[in-house]
């Protein structure tokens, strides 16, 4: 299977002024922009004495500069460029190159794909939402993507949004993604029989299989989209899940509760899962989402247990 492409920065983040550490699984990377403006990504390793690039400089001519003995790599090739005090007449080891990662950017996110020579063309996204941020979560990338099949709940904050445990149908596969659609109610959740609740809201997900990338859809009874969010959750070091999302309102927002979506912190992933509630949590969606999974990635089948989550595809192709 081709490596995939992670998302693993908003925009905003990458910038010329300071270089920027991330990882993608236990792969550390550094992201900067160069001269032009282009986003650069690296391995944070220098060639050299293994010092992280991160810990360095973004040059005016766009190059990333160690912080330890100042050598400078060019940010496409990840070629040496320079070296401090070297005559001219002398010649860079070529063993000293850093290895450079395809980088692609859309919807105001910055992708990195690990394995350059055989990357796919990059998901393009055509629109930028406004609302952003990035959540680091103390759990692993396969537990996040299965709690929030499970009970977005835990993971997803929408203003006055309650979920229910009730799906529209079976989680299902639709043109290669996984689909949920779960109702949703405002405010405190009633828990009556499924017959007489009322669910004026649905949450719909549309989730790729192998990066848990998720696009969420908000919408009312009259099927006016409230919230569209585009959430990227991206394995880091020590079972740390980075979840960086993008959200913007709907057009048509009508009513006392969808109005309050207005407010500032509407859409928010939770920094904090509720460790008790997770504990006890039944596992019901995401048991289906791993047999479509397991169909639909055939060569690299997804394992529940987070030791062997779907990260594995990271370490492979770093
Ligand atoms: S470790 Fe980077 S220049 Fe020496």
């Amino acid at each position: 299977m081709a490596s995939p492409w992670w998302k693993v920065a908003r925009s905003e983040e990458v910038t010329s002024a300071k270089p920027l550490a991330v990882d993608v699984g236990d792969q550390p990377v550094v992201l900067w922009r160069d001269a032009q403006g282009i986003a650069r990504a690296l391995e944070d390793r220098c060639p050299h004495r293994r010092a992280p690039l991160s810990r360095g400089c973004v040059r005016d001519n766009g190059w990333l500069q160690c912080g330890y003995h100042g050598w400078s790599y060019d940010g496409e090739s990840g070629r040496l460029k320079e070296i401090p005090n070297m005559k001219d007449e002398q010649r860079f080891p070529p063993v000293y190159k850093a290895i450079a990662y395809a980088v692609a950017e859309s919807g105001g996110f910055v992708s990195v794909n690990l394995d350059k020579a055989s990357a796919p063309p990059a998901p393009v996204l055509d629109e930028t939402f406004p609302l952003n941020g990035t959540a680091h979560v103390s759990l692993s990338q396969g537990e996040w993507v299965d709690t929030l099949f499970d009970d977005p709940g835990l993971v997803l904050d929408i203003r006055g949004v309650q979920f229910t445990p009730y799906l529209m149908s079976e989680l299902r596969e639709e043109n290669g993604l996984l689909v949920m659609e779960r109702f949703c109610q405002w405010g405190k959740l009633h828990l009556p029989s499924y017959a007489t609740a009322e669910f004026p809201i649905t949450l719909i997900t549309r989730t790729r299989p192998d990066t848990g990338e998720t696009q969420a859809v908000l919408r009312d009874d009259s099927f006016r989209t409230l919230l569209t969010a585009q959430i990227a959750p991206v394995a880091a070091a020590r079972g740390v899940t980075q979840v960086r999302w993008r959200a913007r309102l709907g057009e048509e927002l009508k009513g006392r509760h969808a109005l309050a979506l207005r407010l500032k912190g509407s859409f928010a992933v939770r920094e904090n899962v509720d460790a008790a509630a997770l504990r006890v949590l039944i596992r019901s969606a995401s048991h289906r989402a791993q047999q479509l999974r397991e169909a639909i990635l055939p060569a690299t089948p997804v394992s529940s247990d987070p030791s062997v989550s779907p990260d594995s595809s990271v370490s492979a192709a770093a």
